[in-house]
């Protein structure tokens, strides 16, 4: 197999969901096992929905992560840079309301979410530091982060299996059963080089969130990591934003076990 390559620019990105978004439900249920809906469900739980809230989905490609959020009285928007994702998502989820928006430069206003969450989107974000800050800015003073990624399995005696899995058996299901292969590829590669779960945990930290941990579901196939904006960070998000980021802060954090 050749190696996918990770770096891609915003626009290839774009582009290659574009290509997969007719097929991309089907695809990901499938090759998830059926696991992707548990991981939506704990999402929505930690989201902790109140009606009369308003939650950014970010990178929700068709809105199969959003729908999950849709509860009475919660106002979901669906955001993504990819026309393909965002046309199937309008076509399949009426109810929701759907936004071109790149998640490193938004067009929503400041403190303007409840809550933002991202699921299976920002290892593929080309500027994921610069999408942190973004996230921090359009969400309320006190307001949470939640993000759903593929991460480091933690189990020993599953990891072999798993590598196995995402570097011979994805490759083989897509050269036979996709038009698109390279994305798999692709998605086996960026979950390969993606940072562990403490990795990103000090990302979260230096682009200026605060109160964050992880918790991992599936035995770290994918890890939850949560942080919550400052209450009284009304205005610094975008001051953060201008400055080097704050990596010498005390690190607050901690996993949390399920
Ligand atoms: C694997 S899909 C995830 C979709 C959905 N959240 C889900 O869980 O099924 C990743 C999505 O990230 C989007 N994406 C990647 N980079 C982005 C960016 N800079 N801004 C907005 N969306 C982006 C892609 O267009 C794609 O729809």
């Amino acid at each position: 197999m050749s190696k996918a390559d990770l770096a891609k620019k915003p626009a290839e990105v774009a582009a290659m969901f574009d290509d997969v978004a007719p097929t991309y439900d089907l695809t990901n249920d499938l090759l998830s096992f059926g696991q992707a809906r548990f991981w939506r469900g704990v999402v929505a739980k930690q989201l902790n929905l109140k009606s009369g809230q308003r939650i950014l989905d970010l990178a929700a490609g068709t809105g199969s992560s959003s729908v999950a959020f849709a509860k009475p009285g919660v106002k979901v928007i669906a955001a993504d840079f990819s026309e393909g994702m965002l046309e199937v998502g309008r076509k399949r989820h009426p109810e929701l309301e759907f936004v071109f928006a790149d998640a490193t430069k938004m067009p929503f206003k400041d403190n303007e979410f409840d809550s933002v969450t991202i699921s299976f989107g920002l290892r593929n974000v080309v500027d994921t530091d610069k999408a942190l800050k973004e996230m921090l800015r359009v969400t309320k003073p006190g307001g949470m982060l939640v993000i759903c990624e593929f991460s480091k399995v933690t189990n020993p005696v599953l990891r072999p299996f798993y590598g196995f899995y995402l570097k011979r058996v994805l490759p083989a299901f897509s050269a036979i059963a996709s038009k698109t292969p390279e994305a798999y590829n692709y998605l086996a590669d960026s979950i390969e080089a993606w940072p562990s779960q403490a990795e990103l945990l000090q990302k979260m930290e230096n682009a200026g969130w605060t109160n964050a941990r992880f918790r991992n579901l599936s035995l770290g196939i994918v890890a939850l990591h949560i942080a919550q904006k400052d209450s009284a960070q009304k205005d610094s998000a975008q001051k953060d934003s201008a400055q080097p980021a704050a990596a010498s802060k005390t690190p607050k954090t901690k996993a949390v076990k399920k």
